[in-house]
């Protein structure tokens, strides 16, 4: 693949997702898990703690920007921009495929500038298949996470997005192999993320297999990749591309369910993406057993009117997270971990026809000791 092409791409993606309607039409499956209220909360909002450990790192909050962009110099702007905001808030940050820096390495800069600015967070490094599957996987990855001084890397998996593109790199083959070298080749820890379809839990069961550090779901009901390149096919006027991107356009298994597969079926660390829009969604994520919530688009939206516009989104994220733990008593993320829930609606079918045991979710209650009239406090 041409080096300009990928240069080219990395910025039609940025203005298509900016401003065409990429949505996936299909519900996350938040809408189907309700918290069950606590009338009673019996803690102070105040003194609710939202932080928690990250491979190393403290977090304030179990939040991390998506990995998104580099390789021109507009990425480059909302590379910083988002860094700083982690850096504020201290939260956790992915730049994108750092393929464009691998191909020509005087863009490295659009992806440092990143590290630059956010010199103690943890920030992860990404890349997609194509680049593992053919030549080095071990140095290109090292390449990577040493650009960026990256405290991670993240392993992309777009296949839906590859099979629907003109230009789209479709051989798949030995990538678990190849993952799975790598997660004994580096230093840091290795990560898999989907870009938008999901995970489920054979996949999930194959990573852990391959010893990855965690997964990031990022399943469907937030941003369509077989949208975004159906915006682009349109405009060159690719027939087939087009019909594939609109067929495909709700392809995959749906966050909340794909939460679900994972942390059932694995001990890995899950970051919940696809269609996370606030902190009520992150709330839910971490009750059915993620860890952190991850927000792409609404991000490059807010970053793109200014850094200030995109603290004031996550500021509120964090506050929807707190008033959510708030009202289920949970004091920190590991007793929202357990606050009770119920799963209704399709997710609920999702949970019975894949073979899930229900009670898991239905057999927690708030503790009798807690509620208790005579309860030290
Ligand atoms: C403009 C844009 C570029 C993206 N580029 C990458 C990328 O390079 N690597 C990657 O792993 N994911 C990439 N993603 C996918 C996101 O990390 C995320 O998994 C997906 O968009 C779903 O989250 P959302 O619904 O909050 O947008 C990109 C997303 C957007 C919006």
């Amino acid at each position: 693949m041409p080096k300009v092409q990928t240069t080219r791409r990395k910025l039609s993606h940025i203005q298509t997702t900016l401003h065409e309607q990429v949505q996936s039409h299909v519900p996350t499956g938040f809408e189907d898990v309700r918290l069950i209220h606590k009338a009673l909360p019996e803690i102070d909002r105040q003194e609710v703690d939202l932080s928690t450990p990250i491979f190393g790192y403290k977090l304030n909050a179990p939040i991390v920007i998506e990995s998104m962009t580099g390789g021109t110099p507009d990425a480059a702007r909302i590379n910083q921009r988002l860094a700083k905001v982690a850096q504020k808030l201290g939260i956790a940050m992915g730049v994108g495929s750092q393929r464009a820096a691998i191909e020509d390495a005087s863009l490295a800069y659009t992806y440092r500038i990143a590290r630059e600015a956010a010199p103690s967070i943890p920030l992860f490094a990404n890349l997609g298949c194509p680049q593992l599957v053919h030549g080095d996987a071990v140095d290109c990855a090292k390449r990577a996470v040493d650009m960026i001084h990256a405290s991670g890397l993240f392993i992309h998996l777009n296949a839906l997005q590859e099979s629907v593109q003109y230009e789209g790199e479709t051989d798949f083959r030995n990538m678990l192999r190849r993952i799975s070298e790598l997660a004994s080749a580096l230093s840091v820890p290795v990560l898999v993320k989907e870009t938008g379809a999901g995970v489920s839990k054979e996949t999930a069961q194959a990573l852990e297999r391959a010893k990855v550090s965690g997964i990031n779901v990022s399943g469907l009901g937030g941003t369509s990749w077989a949208g975004v390149e159906y915006y682009r096919a349109r405009a060159k006027r690719y027939k087939l591309q087009m019909e594939l991107g609109l067929t495909f356009w709700d392809w995959g298994t749906p966050t909340v369910p794909s939460i679900i597969e994972v942390t059932n079926s694995t001990r890995l660390k899950v970051f919940a993406s696809g269609g996370v829009r606030n902190g009520l969604h992150v709330a839910k994520a971490i009750a059915l057993g993620a860890h952190y919530g991850g927000f792409a688009l609404p991000l490059l939206k807010s970053a793109s009117s200014g850094e200030a516009v995109a603290v004031e989104r996550l500021t509120t994220v964090i506050e929807e997270l707190k008033n959510a733990m708030f009202l289920t008593g949970s004091r920190n993320l590991e007793q929202l971990r357990q606050a009770p829930l119920v799963i209704t609606g399709s997710t609920y079918q999702w949970i019975i026809q894949r073979g899930f045991d229900p009670t898991v979710y239905a057999s927690r209650s708030y503790s009798e000791e807690d509620l208790s009239p005579v309860r030290a406090s």
